[in-house]
């Protein structure tokens, strides 16, 4: 008798928690459905309904508040070029760019002795010629390819090479101010007897040796350049075209200067790959160069050379296999896609900067672009923010903000400039513009 009771007593639990349980889930159903309903459905809203969105409305409010407070918390850095916006497109295109190398490859220093660049691999080289001649920037003909770890590594490699050799004293490398804040260190932090940084292009005088890095469009203020000092036969030049590509500047006609600088970094966004490669018309630098190279590094890792190999003919193969096909798979090519994701990054920061009177922008210039023939002003990887009025030192003002930047005087420039990267993950630029509109319109 006393065991029935106990198995009925148990029933009565299990059948009172498993009512229990159905209650619940129809309450939770309703609820689901009655906030889809107050989302969905305004007319059939009646006051209770109009009460609770007025409740929900307020309650996404303070989630919203409260994400945005923690947003203007963040310290934002941008002191870099850090092109981590790439990032998104090479996870989307999944396997295109993956690489195996099995380990007995690239056991040799050498790739091929036949070339100048002894440690150039072939892949890598007609990678090169073919994006070239796909976007029609560089002229790639009648030209020696030596490729380094980064264009750091080759500017400095050329800072040796074309260097004279039996001079008194160090040739001055200069160039326009505002220039890129790296290559004051490159010239001088061997303490070459070679060469030394002489500072901004337009102040160089004396009709001496020099050489003179013309970069275009520039770091940092993207302006499309050419060479200031006015006395070839005396110079040598180095065009630093590690920005000339369709997602920044509208491509006029393929460059074709003695010595050009390009780099993926900056052309796809695999900065972290380290490689870089010089165009080199004058076969007797290409030599030294590579002296260079072999005194420094013994050439440079395989390894990258074969995965930048592989992502540039990934990005030449998303424009040649799109050709043709549908607007949505076209916007898949690379360029077209960096070129969206700039315009539309230049158009939300312009506007946040235009808000008020605190800061400005420089205008840039239209042009038809012989790549993808639109015609748009350069849109660059790096913004030169002036701040006006009062404000003379634009980076100081802005980490007050918490926003870190490089200030004008890294360049050879007023310090009321300062410059930002155009370049980080989608959830920090967004941040930056918000943070930027707030102080604008203060
Ligand atoms: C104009 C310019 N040249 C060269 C470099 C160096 O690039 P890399 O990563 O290939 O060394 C940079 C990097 O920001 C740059 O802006």
């Amino acid at each position: 008798m006393e065991l029935k009771a106990r198995i009925m007593g148990h029933l009565l639990v299990v059948s009172l928690a498993l009512n229990l349980g159905f209650v619940y889930r129809d309450y939770s159903i309703g609820k689901h459905r009655q906030a889809e309903d107050y989302l969905g459905n305004e007319n059939e809203c009646k006051n209770s309904c109009r009460v609770a969105k007025r409740d929900a409305h307020y309650v996404e409010k303070a989630v919203l508040e409260d994400r945005s407070s923690a947003l203007d918390d963040e310290v934002i850095d941008l002191d870099l070029g850090d092109p981590t916006m790439y990032e998104k497109y090479w996870k989307q295109m999944g396997d295109k760019t993956t690489v195996v190398i099995p380990g007995w490859r690239f056991i040799s220093y050498f790739s091929d002795v036949k070339n100048i660049c002894f440690f150039l691999e072939s892949e890598l080289a007609d990678a090169i010629v073919r994006l070239h001649k796909l976007v029609g920037n560089a002229v790639t003909q009648g030209r020696s390819i030596v490729v380094g770890t980064g264009s750091t590594q080759l500017i400095q490699a050329l800072f040796y090479a074309t260097s004279p050799a039996n001079s008194s004293e160090p040739v001055s490398v200069v160039s326009a101010a505002p220039y890129y804040s790296a290559y004051p260190s490159f010239a001088n932090y061997l303490k070459s007897g070679l060469y030394e940084w002489g500072g901004n292009a337009h102040k160089f005088k004396g009709n001496k040796p020099y050489i003179e890095i013309v970069t275009s469009p520039n770091n940092p203020d993207g302006s499309l350049r050419e060479a200031v000092v006015k006395n070839k036969q005396a110079g040598i030049l180095i065009h630093d075209l590690a920005y000339y590509w369709p997602q920044y500047t509208s491509i006029s006609s393929p460059a074709d200067h003695d010595i050009m600088l390009f780099t993926v970094s900056k052309c796809t966004g695999h900065a972290g790959t380290r490689l870089g490669w010089a165009l080199i018309k004058d076969e007797e630098i290409a030599k030294k160069m590579t002296e260079f190279m072999v005194i420094n590094t013994i050439g440079a890792s395989k390894e990258s050379q074969v995965r930048g190999a592989k992502i540039l003919q990934a990005v030449a193969d998303s424009h040649e296999n799109n050709r043709g096909s549908t607007k949505s798979e076209e916007s898949n090519s690379f360029f077209e896609h960096s070129f969206n994701l700039m315009a539309h990054r230049w158009k939300i920061l312009s506007n946040a900067v235009n808000q008020g009177n605190i800061f400005s922008l420089p205008q840039f210039p239209s042009g038809e672009c012989s790549f993808s023939r639109r015609t748009f002003a350069t849109q660059p990887a790096f913004a030169w923010l002036k701040c006006e009025g009062e404000i003379d030192d634009c980076e100081r003002f802005l980490r007050k903000h918490k926003i870190i930047s490089k200030g004008g005087n890294y360049f050879g420039d007023s310090p009321k400039y300062t410059r930002i990267s155009v370049l980080p993950r989608h959830h920090v630029f967004e941040n930056l513009v918000h943070r930027l509109s707030t102080i604008s319109s203060s």
